[in-house]
């Protein structure tokens, strides 16, 4: 089977790596993908939202099945145009329609979702320019910090928690407003603080059943001690230790099984990933945030412990026989380092040579921000997030040293990463 995937980070590259291994690939495309992407596959230069070039292009190269890395094809409907289009209609998405994506692409629809199916979140309340004085008021109401979240899709940074009431009226204003966060902050929830410890729970499902994957945690903040801006992620680690039996037994029944069956009853179909964004308060699960896809950087600790042949658990997810699959998981732990270029997540430099990457061993390399200077045959930083560095162990704390033992044999200038990850773990 012939195969695109869509998307340009570390996540694809491990989705590609992963794909490739079945028996039944023949061909992996990767629209646009990255250097790490073209040594699995063929990178190809199409925009994922530019739905008409993907058209003409899977016809042409008979790909029968499509994978959606990212969120923003999904919310803006390539699920539902491939499945309308007479030509289209019989290759398969991994990937929501765009109603499916809503619960990633609507902050508000995604509360107001739970809140109907009784799934335990943060209290809230939604808000637009017309509403903002109302919302000035709901602040009052609550206690520091403040949460305020754009509706719309914001690349990982409609979200802002302020410990000021003062410094929270005017970021709403902002939002609402001066369209700080552009179409995005057109309305704005603001929700009660959660105090407890994230983690990332994924499902893969036919909208009837599901397969749940290995959970992860994954490090958003730059700096040492989960300080500083949020990242895309620093890293991850998988299993989580404190997602025991007892634990996801309350994801299961509270979360994803009234998650699945909410779907059901709004009469959303659904095909793929769904990500939980969970917080642990004091033992019980909360959702902070639905996704439509795989997280990045959570897929290249999650992925590389994934036993099955991925392909054929894909085939039987979009033939809605997805109870066929059970999915066998390696036993050990995962860790993901990501190294990124100084100065991200705010600006940075390209074009650094990569070097080191012939000395290492026990681990595997996902990239991220790379190209390939074919001139020079050399592998350079195009990206804040440059490379996923993932190594397995016993014990999180082997998975841990086996990765950042590589980590200190690649170089580049600029290179950053956390020495820290799993710190609140341990
Ligand atoms: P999101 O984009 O919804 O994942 O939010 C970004 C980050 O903000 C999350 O990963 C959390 O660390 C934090 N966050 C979001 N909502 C809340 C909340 N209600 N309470 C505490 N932290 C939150
Ligand atoms: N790691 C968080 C995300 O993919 O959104």
């Amino acid at each position: 089977m012939n195969i695109l995937i869509l998307g340009s980070g570390g996540r694809e590259h491990a989705l590609a790596w992963k794909l490739a291994q079945s028996p039944e690939a023949k061909q992996i495309f990767i629209a646009p993908g990255n250097a790490g992407t073209a040594l699995t596959g063929t990178n190809v230069p199409i925009n994922p939202t530019d739905f008409e070039a993907l058209k003409t292009f899977v016809i042409e190269k008979e790909v029968e099945m499509v994978v959606v890395g990212p969120e923003i094809p999904l919310i803006n409907g390539i699920s539902d145009f491939f499945k309308q289009d007479k030509l289209l209609h019989d290759i398969r998405v991994v990937g929501p329609g765009s109603k499916g994506a809503q619960l990633e692409g609507s902050k508000d629809f995604a509360k107001h979702f739970m809140k109907k199916y009784g799934i335990p979140t943060a209290a809230y309340a939604t808000f637009t320019a017309e509403t903002v004085k109302e919302g000035e008021k709901f602040l009052e109401t609550l206690h520091p910090p403040y949460v305020l979240k754009a509706d719309g899709p914001a690349a990982g940074k409609g979200v802002l928690i302020l410990d000021n009431l003062d410094a929270a009226k005017t970021e709403l204003q902002n939002m609402l407003l001066k369209a700080k966060f552009g179409k995005a902050s057109g309305k704005v929830v603001i929700e009660e603080y959660l105090n407890g410890i994230e983690l990332s729970v994924f499902i893969l499902t036919d909208g009837k059943d599901y397969l749940l994957l290995p959970e992860a945690k994954d490090y958003k903040r730059i700096g040492m001690g989960d300080t500083g801006p949020n990242t895309g992620g620093m890293g991850s680690v998988s299993p989580v230790p404190f997602a025991n039996e007892i634990f996801m037994q309350k994801v299961k029944e509270q979360i994803i099984e009234p998650t699945l069956q909410g779907l059901q009853e709004e009469n959303i179909p659904y095909t793929g990933f769904i990500f939980f964004g969970l917080m642990n308060v004091n033992d019980n699960p909360y959702v902070i945030e639905y996704n439509c896809r795989m997280g990045d950087p959570e897929a290249e600790s999650v992925i590389p412990r994934i036993k099955n042949d991925l392909l054929e658990v894909f085939d039987n997810l979009t033939q809605g026989k997805l109870s066929e699959s059970n999915l066998e998981i390696d036993e050990r732990y995962a860790a993901s380092v990501m190294l990124v270029s100084e100065g991200y997540p705010g600006k940075y430099q390209t074009g650094k040579v990569i070097k080191g990457l012939d000395n290492l061993n026990n681990c595997i390399v996902y990239y991220a921000g790379t190209s390939r200077d074919v001139e020079h045959d050399q592998m350079k930083t195009s990206g804040g997030r440059v490379l996923a560095i993932t190594a397995f162990g016993d014990t999180l704390k082997e998975a841990l040293q086996n990765a950042y033992s590589n980590v200190e044999q690649i170089n580049f200038e600029g290179k950053y990463y956390r020495q820290d990850l799993g710190f609140d773990l341990q």
